[in-house]
Formats: structure tokens, sequence, C-alpha cells
């Protein structure tokens, strides 16, 4: 296939429902490593490309030496804004909507699900999702407009969306089990373990947690802070969360 046509195909393929680029070689990795539907893979250096993973990732070995195909640069710099560092794009299919609602609503839950409302910085999101990932939990679930599989969400996850399940919901939509709010102003958390099957919600980076979700929690939950600190950074917050599972955790 010329590059003309490597070009049309690949453009063919990001029209289809659902796809999702994978900027770099860690996102493509993650992707691949978790079952991820990945249909192209362009590099600038193919032999590059296979040494890198047979050094970083020898599991993905297999998949790249069937997928990637190299093209010269110019035509991955006119495919996204910026070349990644490891000179290599994926395209993917994201889950359907199906299967990670299917893995949020399975009882007995084995972890937690985080739940994120109307959270708005990009980044953020994708460090939650790759602490979730690292951390085991079922899934993350946003509310409010922001999409989750956005492509900063994704970069910043470095493609560990395909690792848990991620999904926008609205707050009546929620998986079951009980709801622990993190809020500066709950009860001391060291007071209280988080269950597997537990939901830990957090707020928006500005204003915090609504009413509307104070009113449906089973528990007001707080990190304490040294006096004069008004709150820590979200992505952060749910590090502690997912830790203090984790800590809890009889596993
Ligand atoms: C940047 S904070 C929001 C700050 C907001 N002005 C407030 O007062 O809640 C984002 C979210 O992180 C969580 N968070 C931050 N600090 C916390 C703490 N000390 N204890 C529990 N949760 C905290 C809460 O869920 C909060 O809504």
């Amino acid at each position: 296939m010329g590059d003309e046509e490597l070009v049309r195909a690949w453009r063919e393929a990001e029209r289809e429902p659902g796809a999702v680029v994978l900027d770099g070689f860690h996102a493509l990795k993650h992707a691949l490593r978790f079952g991820g539907d990945v249909r192209r893979v362009l590099t600038v250096d193919r032999e590059a490309l296979l040494a890198l993973a047979a050094e970083l990732a020898e599991d993905v070995v297999p998949a790249l030496e069937g997928l990637a195909l190299e093209v010269p640069e110019a035509v991955v710099r006119g495919l996204v804004s910026r070349v990644h560092p490891t000179g290599v794009i994926g395209l993917a299919v994201r889950p359907p909507a199906e299967a990670n609602l299917a893995a949020l609503a399975e009882r007995p839950r084995r972890s937690p699900v985080v739940l994120l409302e109307n959270p708005r910085n990009l980044g953020n999101v994708g460090a939650v999702i790759r602490l979730a990932a690292g951390f085991g939990a079922t899934g993350v679930v946003t509310t409010g407009d922001l999409d989750p599989w956005h492509p900063n969400v994704l970069r910043g996850s470095a493609g560990l969306h395909f690792a848990t399940a991620v999904e926008r919901l609205t707050l009546p939509q929620l998986p079951a089990g009980p709801l622990y709010v993190l809020d500066p102003e709950g009860t001391d958390i060291r007071d209280l373990s988080f269950p597997d099957d537990a939901l830990l919600a957090f707020g928006t980076e500005r204003y915090g947690v609504s009413e509307e979700l104070k009113v449906r929690a089973d528990h007001l939950v707080a990190v304490p802070m040294r006096p004069g600190v008004s709150s820590f950074n979200l992505a952060t917050s749910v590090g502690m969360g997912l830790f203090h599972w984790m800590s809890g955790s009889k596993r």
C-alpha cells in the first residue's frame, strides 16, 4: 500500500464510531496489552519500534509485527498535530459502552468504581484513569459534559483506558454500591475502610462535591489536612482514596 492509500485508510478508520488515536509507544503498548481493538499502527521507523518493544514490552511484539507499517515522518505529521518522540501512532476503537456498563454493574464487585463529578481538567481525568488502572479499580465514571475518551484524556492515561471501564453517566445511572463521597468536610478517613464494592466519589476541581451528590452519600469522608490548606488536587485525592481501599483490603 502506498503512503497516499495508507493515509486514506487511516482517515476512513478514524471516522468509525468510537475510534481513538493512540499517541506514542506507551499508549499503544497499554491498548494492546489490555485487549484494546487496535486497528492501525503507523511508525516512522519500524525497526526502532520493534526494538523498543522487544526491550520494554515483549508481550506486544507479535501484535506490532502484524500491525506496524512504516511511513515518512511527514505522513505522521499530517495525521496528528505533533509527532510523539517515539514516532508511532495507533488507531483503536474504544470498547462498546454496553461492555463497560456490564463490567460496572457486575455483582459482587471486587474493586471500587471511581466517580468524578463534572471534572473540568482533561489531564486530571487521564491521571485518575491511570491510577484506577494501576490499582485494579473496576472503572471510572464521570458526570458532566467532558468526554472521558477525549484524546487529551487518553494521552494523560497513557492508554490505560483499556485496562478499566471508562464511561460518562448521569447520577441516577450510577452503578449500585455504597457511596463514599470524598470531601474536606467529611469524617476522618482513618476511622473507616472502603469495601470492595464501594463507589468512591470526588467533586469538581473548583467547587467540590454538589449538594445532589452529598445527599446521595452513605458516607462523607475527608483526608485530614493541615489548617490553612483548603483541599488537595483531584487526582491526588483519588490516589489517596484508592490507596486507602487497597491498604484495608485483605488480599
Ligand atoms: C480540588 S478539590 C475541590 C476543591 C473545592 N474547593 C472543595 O472545597 O471541595 C477536588 C475534589 O478532591 C477531593 N478532595 C480534595 N481534598 C480533599 C480532602 N482533604 N479530603 C477529601 N477529599 C478531598 C474532593 O472530592 C474534592 O471535591
